[in-house]
């Protein structure tokens, strides 16, 4: 084991790597030339990465793979997915593929609304915290003026103050709960800064404030932060069309229809599988995500948090058959930016939104949902045909012929062996030792 280290952040990243390579790797050169290798020879790019974060010694590559032929509202998108996951890309084009010429996706955008809270503690009497509240709500609105001016003149900014008594879930518990609409921006900074102006104003303010000086009793700020849950920012993506037009080879439309509709129900009924079928879709939104530069930590906390809204973990996509029509729909809370955060930064997200033709925001909540839903749509097509591991080790060959550094001659024999015959780890090995016997 090594001996702890301060003031690692302050060494060079050279000087990082030889701390890591003797404490961790008995000074074997192997571990640095791996960090090395990934290091950019522009070093101007190079430098930009290393400032992203703190204690940088290497990037971490991901594929950036296309899927192309969204038909989204009519117009046609090929969509940047950054994913490891070998069937992922394949599965969004098949699906983007499939849905084309039967009237592609249709989305829209139900309310785009953030939130944020102060969380207060006041152990005093309600009515006072109110009767205060109604005082302190337009002096609060006041305080920020100056850190709204710009979103407000863009029509965004402050929407509203509410108290919130929380006391019945948590003793002297009170939010103040506060609702933003921050336009193009994912507006974590934005919303955090005008909360924690609104908690100093609130602490200054209330030693002023008579109720509390004649009881003693005073409002105290426990902490101030946006909320990552986003019930009221919401888009909606969906696919129809004929239950006759959804004929695959083996299956009569109306039966796949059927069998779609209830693997959808399954995933209502029972967590154990609405968290791999939502997996399936998070497929596709945190590739998206990823690809354009937003926060998948704050995306998926979300997601799962609004799949559980009605009590029990559930499905995010919903099917219906109604007249023959078939109908599968997703409803997600997505906050995304379009501006700031890494979304100026870094040129592949740079290059991501110029091929998405330069969304904004709501824009691109509509994508990434479309993304969603078309990853379910293709999974649970597997699932309910064929199963989902003849296209997914399909995909992983590549995978399995690289893990065991198969030559390229290797790799096409490969390929053309296992077009027909059903792909596992043991039959790839055996096959590539056979050809090298
Ligand atoms: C695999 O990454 C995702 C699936 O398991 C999703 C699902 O089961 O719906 C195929």
């Amino acid at each position: 084991m090594s001996n702890p280290i301060s003031g690692f952040s302050k060494l060079s990243k050279t000087q990082k790597i030889a701390w890591l390579s003797k404490n961790y790797f008995k000074e074997n050169t192997q571990a640095t030339h791996v960090l090395q290798r990934y290091w950019n020879s522009d070093t101007a790019l190079q430098k930009l990465h290393d400032d992203f974060i703190e204690n940088t010694v290497s990037n971490y590559y991901l594929p950036l793979g296309i899927a192309p032929n969204f038909l989204v509202n009519n117009d046609l998108y090929a969509i940047p997915m950054v994913i490891e996951e070998s069937s992922v890309v394949a599965a969004a084009s098949n699906a983007a593929k499939f849905w084309l010429d039967k009237g592609g996706f249709t989305t829209n955008v139900i309310s785009t609304t953030k939130n944020g809270q102060v969380h207060i503690n006041f152990f005093g009497d309600t009515k006072d915290m109110t009767a205060f509240f109604s005082v302190v709500k337009p002096i609060l609105i006041a305080s920020i003026s100056q850190v709204e001016k710009n979103m407000k003149k863009r029509g965004g900014g402050l929407l509203d103050i509410q108290l919130i008594d929380s006391t019945n879930s948590l003793k002297g518990f009170y939010q103040l709960h506060c609702t933003f609409e921050t336009l193009d921006a994912m507006g974590a900074n934005f919303i955090n800064t005008c909360l924690e102006k609104f908690a100093q104003t609130i602490e200054r303010e209330a030693k002023k404030f008579k109720a509390f000086i004649s009881s003693q009793t005073y409002p105290e700020v426990v902490m101030s932060i946006l909320s990552n849950y986003t019930p009221e920012c919401v888009v909606r993506a969906s696919v129809s069309c004929h239950v006759d037009l959804l004929t695959q080879k083996d299956m009569e439309g109306y039966v796949f229809a059927q069998k779609i509709v209830r693997a959808i129900a399954i995933a209502k009924a029972t967590p154990r599988r609405a968290v791999t079928h939502n997996k399936g879709i998070m497929n596709g939104i945190d590739a998206v995500i990823l690809a354009t530069g937003n926060d998948f930590r704050a995306v998926e906390a979300a997601v799962h948090a609004y799949a559980s809204k009605d009590g029990q973990y559930s499905s995010l996509t919903h099917g219906s058959i109604e007249n023959d029509i078939f109908t599968m729909w997703i409803e997600i809370p997505l906050a995304l930016g379009t501006v700031g955060g890494l979304t100026s930064l870094h040129p592949l997200v740079g290059f991501a939104f110029d091929l998405l033709q330069k969304p904004n925001a709501t824009k691109l909540m509509q994508l990434v949902a479309v993304a969603g839903l078309a990853q379910n749509f293709a999974a649970l097509r597997s699932l309910v045909t064929t199963g989902i591991q003849k296209g997914h080790m399909k995909m992983h060959l590549m995978n399995i012929l690289n893990g065991i550094q198969a030559t390229d001659t290797e790799k096409a024999s490969a390929v053309d062996h296992f077009t027909a015959k059903q792909i596992s780890h043991s039959a790839v090995i055996s096959f590539v030792e056979q050809l090298r016997a």
